[in-house]
């Protein structure tokens, strides 16, 4: 409703050209947008409805220093819809001032905006992005079209101040079940980082296929990446150490995190396959292309085992600028309690020889190596059944499978995903306390929150964006917002005026019956 009246606007003034647009005179004191319409929603702000910035064909992004990039982003952002040239300068008057200054925490940022101008401040450029995705979604829906609109580019006057409630805001993506192009990749990371989320984690090995090239070990993608290693055959494919460094690249361009994951001691059969020695037996399985899990393990008791792992941490070490390395540790059912204690004894150091910091499903809090190495754990469990993390000591990621694993279903009528967890509409994904789920984890030791999505049933993009939005952005407000900014009502009032955006960008989201659609 929001972006009709916004649009009636702009068709009554029917001005032919865009210099007439900006000469038709002063803003009008209110916007149909208010500083408060934000995914996730900001920590503090006061409007000031009389004092709307308009852009005009003159305005100017003003940044010099390490807030030039970050500059140049938003002006890329605001060119094709607007058709203004927005140059990025370092000096302007009635300009969008993107400003580096001391004071501020990791990622937070503060927004002022006055008739005469805007400003952007952060201690650093990761600060300045998470305001730009602020400011993104303060002028209208149509600023995400890819060619210029009339429209009135008015920013809601008032100041923000904004500061995430966790350093750690995920997403994962398996490629294993199901290889996804680097081109969706990129997509995905697109799509997240607008809403604040700082980390990709990158599920890369399991039972089916094997999806990022190691030199020392080349049959892993020769063979766990040929064709048809997907779920139900379809697909295969693989990173390439190229590939994964751009991707790293293009990630971090966006402040997200990659953290790479290969999967261990358990969910290894396409490297068994590849590497007939990495069984106990020495006899390569059959390749696998069915849904089961827990039949495979590594063999803690042989040296190729070791060798192996060291092998796939170093080079992934190498290639991998993010603190953390994920080794996975889940379901590993066909591993005896005691070899799985050897394998995570010997295996969780080598991360750290490595210069990372282990991560591992929750699995890997059994083991006294996790504390040993300052493991973090990333919980999966389901709520009402919590295996107990806390013996571990370590900082958690929380994952619960009933609220944030995106590959569930919406409901038994919406097609795709799966059931094993439950079905998670948006609500069951936002309304839950990442500070309040583990009683025995303190509040001070939760790292974040990440939302996995398993690729069972995805093939392409579509099904990806389907089954991620708009629940991640759930995940993502728990990670960002404080929580006495928890309000389902607000949340979805927020997430029901979003939808023309995804819509103009091109997303396939779920048009949930629990939030009504602008
Ligand atoms: C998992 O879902 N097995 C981590």
């Amino acid at each position: 409703m929001r972006t009709a009246r916004i649009g009636l606007t702009a068709l009554a003034l029917a001005l032919p050209t865009f210099t007439a647009t900006a000469a038709a005179g002063p803003p009008p004191g209110r916007t149909a947008i208010a500083l408060t319409d934000v995914l996730p929603a900001v920590a503090e702000a006061v409007p000031a409805p009389d004092a709307a910035f308009r852009l005009t064909p003159d305005t100017v992004i003003t940044a010099s220093g390490a807030a030039t990039a970050v500059a140049g982003s938003l002006a890329a952002a605001w060119r094709p819809a607007t058709g203004f040239a927005l140059p990025v300068t370092e000096t302007g008057d009635r300009a969008i001032a993107l400003v580096l200054e001391p004071g501020h925490p990791a990622e937070g940022y503060r927004l002022a905006i006055r008739a005469g101008g805007v400003e952007l401040a952060a201690t650093r450029p990761a600060g300045l992005f998470a305001g730009v995705q602020t400011l993104r979604q303060l002028l209208p829906a149509e600023i995400e079209a890819r060619s210029a609109r009339h429209a009135r580019w008015v920013l809601p006057g008032g100041r923000i101040k904004d500061f995430p409630r966790y350093a750690y805001r995920g997403a994962m993506l398996d490629l294993a079940r199901h290889f996804h192009e680097p081109a969706e990749i990129r997509a995905y990371i697109d799509r997240i980082s607008r809403f604040k989320i700082n980390h990709l984690h990158l599920h890369l090995s399991d039972d089916q296929g094997w999806r990022i090239r190691i030199d020392s070990w080349p049959r892993l993608t020769a063979v766990g990446g040929a064709p048809g290693t997907g779920v139900g055959g379809a697909g295969g494919g693989f990173l390439t150490k190229d590939d994964y460094r751009e991707l790293v690249r293009y990630a971090a361009d966006r402040f997200v995190t990659v953290v790479p994951e290969i999967d261990m001691p358990g969910h290894v059969n396409a490297a068994q396959v590849a590497y007939p020695e990495l069984t106990c037996d020495g006899v390569a399985p059959r390749p696998r292309t069915d849904m089961r899990v827990g039949y495979s393990s590594l063999c803690a008791d042989r040296e190729v085992t070791y060798r192996f792992a060291a092998d796939v941490i170093r080079e992934l070490a190498e290639m991998t600028p993010g603190p953390y390395l994920h080794v996975g540790g889940d379901e590993a059912m066909s591993t005896p309690h005691g070899a799985y204690l050897r394998f995570q004894r010997r295996v969780l150091p080598l991360v750290r020889a490595h210069g990372k910091i282990p991560v591992g499903w929750h699995e890997i809090a059994q083991s006294p190596a996790a504390a040993e190495n300052d493991a973090v754990i990333q919980f999966w469990g389901r709520e009402r059944n919590s295996p107990s993390v806390a013996a571990a000591g370590s900082r958690v990621v929380l994952s619960p499978a009933n609220r944030t694993y995106l590959d569930m279903e919406y409901d038994l009528l919406t097609p795709g995903g799966l059931d094993w967890a439950g079905a998670i509409e948006v609500r069951d994904a936002y309304d839950w306390d990442p500070g309040a789920l583990l009683s025995d984890v303190p509040a001070e030791r939760v790292l974040g929150v990440e939302a996995p999505l398993w690729s069972e049933t995805l093939r392409d993009l579509d099904d990806i964006e389907f089954l991620a939005f708009p629940r991640l952005v759930a995940i993502a407000e728990l990670g960002w917002s404080p929580r006495s900014a928890h309000d389902w009502d607000s949340f979805r009032s927020r997430l029901g005026g979003y939808g023309p955006r995804w819509v103009r960008q091109g997303v396939r989201f779920h048009r949930s019956p629990e939030v009504r659609w602008s």
